[in-house]
């Protein structure tokens, strides 16, 4: 509905403007055969071509209506060689008889000037057959219509669409790669022998993939469908994990300025970014490294989606750098083609007086009238200005057109073949436009499919020609000559990931030599044992790398997050995997584990040594005196609190756990009961002279007996006790220690434990208050204060041992406890044997009993 709308308000407009409404229908116009761009033929291809364009000289103001002759023209040079490969391509088929035999296949083409008003002008022209335009009347009885092949812009083309599209032909866009004409819904008679935009969008992604670039500077013309472009590739750049540093706006045409050229030369001198996309036309290119010398500012590959216009390669003074990467729909040159154009001459167009201009372009106005041609025979040497017009790689999109014409031709081949005879008569009074001959073409160019003569497939999938994109290279020599050379292909239609294949090396700038392929990232990647971190306000890309924590790794570049290692492992150094903790415990191994043991077994030896001595001088009165056995006990107890050292000194199990902690609980629990013991029997003895001899007798034999083993008898309980509730056992601590586990003994219940050790010490501190309020008595070898002083060192070492044994980790816990039980027993062992000893061995005069009852020690 909006569609129908629209169509009827322009051909109104376009009526008011231009059509002669007239009650005398088809007036004879211009005769065809003065019309340059015309070929007869059974059946005609219109087309639309961009030959000429008009220069705005003026002001954009208009006082009056403008007059279109009023404005400069000009040739497009470039652009001659699509019509040109038109003409070709119709000989070539009208002399083939496989294709359309007996049909012999015209053109009628306008000029569209790159102007929409002329280009619409044509379009009606082509379909009432006329000079004069009479639209929705055909006015040529002699031919029939069959599509209309057009190179305008993509904003044209769709005006076209939207237009023309009501009369159902065909219309075959050389030049238009607007992704939105895909709708086949809008525009069903729609086609294009070129590749779509969203081909160019999936390459320019498969690119910057291929190369891993995700720092990327974009310039764009001002255009509303380059805009549009420009915000998807945007869109598709940051979906693959790219990031776009800068979006600038490169102006039109006439709209450079010194501002406007400052800015941008800035804005690329200082991106980081060393990849710069520039989308647009090879026009909006050319004006823009004419003004703003891209090339000039060092270190950027350039990625075009524009052919480079043979314009800038006519001049001796191209600045392209090497590296420069442009996508170019596939090409192929067809070698008749080649000879076509070199032979073509301005008498096959007797007609076209403005074509003579292309010729004396191309001989530099030397040639002699109607003998012009291309001469590409030695002629160019020393022509620098148009030698590349020699050059058979800028021939526009002769390709395409080659390709639109054999389409069109093969979809008639089919349809003449599928229509019986009589149907096929032509009948010139039906020849209207509501005829379906443009219709019935389009279900046929819909299927067509055929082998060009350059060996490709062509088919339309959707509205896109099966042609790819070719990726060219630049590479400036230092003589200044400019190359172009193919590099790789992008083909939409292999598998992804396969689509980009590269089969030369590509030259890079002198700069990015060194590295084989140039990067253009914002950040480095973060290597393993890294992790990123996204910077605040910053596009994703850019990130820093940080360390992994402590106990975490990373084993994959650009990873987000640092991963745990499992509890038994440990990341390596460079925390880029995780290796098996070590694992210790204190072991006979290392040093300490040697020296403790070391010493222990010394101070067993040493202690058995006094137990020896004693049994030897056991009848003497040093001996004797305060019960012989309590000694014997205290010494055989105190061998085994050395020995049980030795369990402390080894990979923990289950029953080393308990039994270490009860030997020595137990042990020691019978050395302090003995002194214990010992300290009473002087108090009791003491007191005991007084009132009778008996009681000392009974207290000496039966008392210190039932201390001993009651007190005792509590530590085991306690022992057992905690056997039943809370047994200690081994475990592997792999927290306490980085980079370690540590096997170790858990207490089971740290009460069990302390109860153990504060039983200790409430039986010490028993005998210690006794002892010293007994250390004054007079008494023979009175031991009060040997007991006193060992039982002050006992305390100091238990007291500083808690909280060194609660601070220490690992292996050194277990070393505390060990070297408190040493230092306590051997302490027992020096305070209280050491002076008997002395006087035993070096001093026996004072062991006699005479001696002793004299004067205590
Ligand atoms: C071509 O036209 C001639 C004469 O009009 C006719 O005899 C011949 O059969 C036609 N050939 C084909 C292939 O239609
Ligand atoms: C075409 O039409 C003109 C006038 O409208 C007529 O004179 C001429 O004979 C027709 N030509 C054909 C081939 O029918
Ligand atoms: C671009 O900028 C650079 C330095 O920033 C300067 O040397 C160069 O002349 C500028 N070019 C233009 C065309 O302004
Ligand atoms: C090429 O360089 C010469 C001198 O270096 C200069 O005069 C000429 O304008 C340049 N041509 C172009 C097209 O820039
Ligand atoms: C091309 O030009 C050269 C020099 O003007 C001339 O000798 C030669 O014959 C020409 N070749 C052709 C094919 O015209
Ligand atoms: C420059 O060098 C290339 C290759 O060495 C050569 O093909 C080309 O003709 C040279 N161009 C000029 C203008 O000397
Ligand atoms: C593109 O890829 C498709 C699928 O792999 C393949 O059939 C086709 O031949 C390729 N086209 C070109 C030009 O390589
Ligand atoms: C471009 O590549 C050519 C060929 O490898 C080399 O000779 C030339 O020095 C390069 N130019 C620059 C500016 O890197
Ligand atoms: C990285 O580590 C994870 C977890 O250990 C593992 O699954 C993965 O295979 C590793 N990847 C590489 C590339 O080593």
């Amino acid at each position: 509905m909006n569609n129908l709308l629209r169509n009827t308000v322009v051909l109104l407009m376009l009526c008011n403007g231009v059509c002669q409404i007239s009650s005398n229908r088809c007036k004879p116009g211009t005769p065809y055969s003065q019309r340059p761009f015309y070929m007869a033929g059974d059946v005609i291809i219109g087309g639309l071509f961009d030959i000429h364009i008009y220069y705005k000289t003026e002001a954009f103001y208009y006082s009056s209506p403008p007059h279109l002759q009023a404005r400069k023209i000009s040739m497009l040079l470039e652009d001659f060689y699509n019509f040109l490969s038109l003409v070709f391509a119709v000989d070539e088929i009208n002399r083939n008889h496989q294709i359309l035999p007996n049909v012999t296949l015209g053109y009628n083409v306008y000029d569209s000037y790159v102007d929409l008003f002329r280009a619409i002008q044509g379009a009606v022209r082509i379909y009432s057959g006329n000079k004069k335009q009479y639209p929705n009347y055909n006015c040529d009885n002699s031919s029939v219509l069959a599509a209309v092949i057009e190179g305008m812009p993509p904003s044209f083309s769709t005006q076209y669409a939207n237009i023309f599209g009501m009369y159902k032909y065909p219309q075959v866009s050389f030049m238009s790669q607007d992704p939105l004409q895909s709708d086949k819904q809008q525009f069903p008679f729609f086609y294009r022998a070129i590749p779509s935009e969203k081909t160019l969008y999936a390459g320019i992604i498969a690119l910057l993939k291929h190369f891993g670039w995700t720092w990327i500077g974009i310039l764009y013309p001002d255009d509303d469908s380059c805009i549009n472009s420009i915000k998807i590739v945007k869109q598709m750049i940051e979906e693959s994990g790219g990031c776009v540093e800068f979006l600038k706006m490169i102006p039109s045409i006439n709209d450079y300025s010194v501002e406007r050229i400052a800015e941008i030369n800035n804005t690329i001198s200082q991106a980081t970014s060393n990849v710069i996309l520039v989308y647009g036309s090879k026009n909006s290119v050319y004006y823009l490294e004419q003004n703003v010398h891209i090339n000039s500012i060092p270190g950027k590959i350039w990625v075009h989606t524009a052919e480079s216009s043979f314009r800038m390669y006519n001049q001796a003074n191209d600045t392209s750098v090497n590296g420069t990467l442009r996508f170019i729909m596939s090409k192929k040159e067809v070698p008749d083609y080649i000879k076509f154009i070199q032979d073509v001459n301005p008498n096959r167009f007797p007609t076209g007086r403005t074509f003579t201009t292309w010729w004396d372009e191309l001989c530099e106005n030397r040639c002699p009238f109607n003998v012009r041609r291309r001469n590409c025979t030695g002629v160019e040497s020393g022509r620098p200005i148009l030698y590349s017009h020699c050059n058979l790689r800028f021939t526009a999109m002769s390709y395409s057109v080659y390709n639109a014409v054999y389409a069109v031709a093969h979809a008639l081949h089919e349809m003449y073949q599928a229509t019986p005879l009589k149907e096929r008569l032509l009948d010139p009074n039906k020849l209207q436009f509501q005829d379906l001959q443009g219709w019935k073409l389009n279900q046929y160019l819909k299927k067509v499919y055929f082998t060009n003569t350059m060996g490709d497939e062509i088919y339309f999938k959707d509205d896109e020609i099966s042609i790819g994109y070719d990726i060219y290279n630049t590479v400036h020599l230092p003589n200044g000559t400019n190359i172009a050379e193919k590099v790789g292909t992008f083909n939409h239609s292999a598998p992804p990931g396969k689509q980009i294949k590269f089969d030369k090396p590509i030259v890079w700038e002198n700069k990015f030599i060194k590295t084989s392929t140039p990067r253009s990232v914002c950040c480095e990647s973060c290597r393993g044992g890294k992790r990123k971190s996204i910077l605040k306000g910053k596009p994703v890309c850019c990130y820093d790398c940080l360390q992994c924590p402590e106990g975490q790794f990373s084993n994959q570049t650009d990873s987000e997050v640092c991963l745990k290692c499992p509890e038994d492992q440990w990341p390596n150094k460079q925390k880029t995997a995780c290796i098996q903790k070590t694992v210790t415990f204190l072991s006979y191994e290392v040093p300490i584990g040697i020296t403790l043991s070391f010493i222990a077994i010394f101070f067993s030896f040493m202690t058995t040594g006094v137990l020896g001595i004693f049994f030897k001088y056991q009848d003497t009165p040093i001996v004797k005196a305060n019960n012989r056995e309590l000694s014997y006990l205290l010494l055989i107890s105190l061998i085994f609190s050395f020995l049980c050292c030795l369990i402390f000194v080894e990979r923990p199990a289950q029953w080393t756990c308990f039994l270490r902690q009860a030997i020595f609980g137990i042990t020691f629990a019978i050395s302090v009961s003995s002194l214990l013991a010992k300290t009473l029997i002087v108090v009791v003895a003491f007191n005991a002279t007084k009132p009778g001899k008996n009681l000392r007798k009974w207290i000496g034999v039966k008392i210190p007996k039932y201390i001993v083993l009651s007190c005792s008898t509590i530590q085991v309980l306690i022992c057992v006790l905690w056997l039943i509730i809370a047994p200690p056992s081994s475990f592997y601590n792999a927290q306490s220690e980085v980079g370690k586990i540590i096997v170790e003994c858990s207490e089971g219940s740290a009460m069990a434990f302390y109860t153990i050790l504060g039983y200790l010490c409430i039986l010490a501190s028993i005998s210690f208050v006794i002892a010293f309020l007994a250390r004054k008595l007079p008494d023979t070898f009175n031991d009060a204060k040997l007991i006193t002083f060992s039982m002050l060192v006992f305390f100091t070492v238990w007291i500083f041992f808690i909280p060194t044994y609660l601070s220490a980790k690992g292996t050194a816990t277990v070393a505390v406890e060990v070297f408190a039980i040493l230092a306590s027993s051997s302490g027992l062992l020096g305070c209280i044997f050491a002076p008997k000893c002395y006087i035993i061995l070096i001093k026996p005069e004072k062991n006699r009993k005479k001696q002793l009852l004299k004067k205590p020690l």
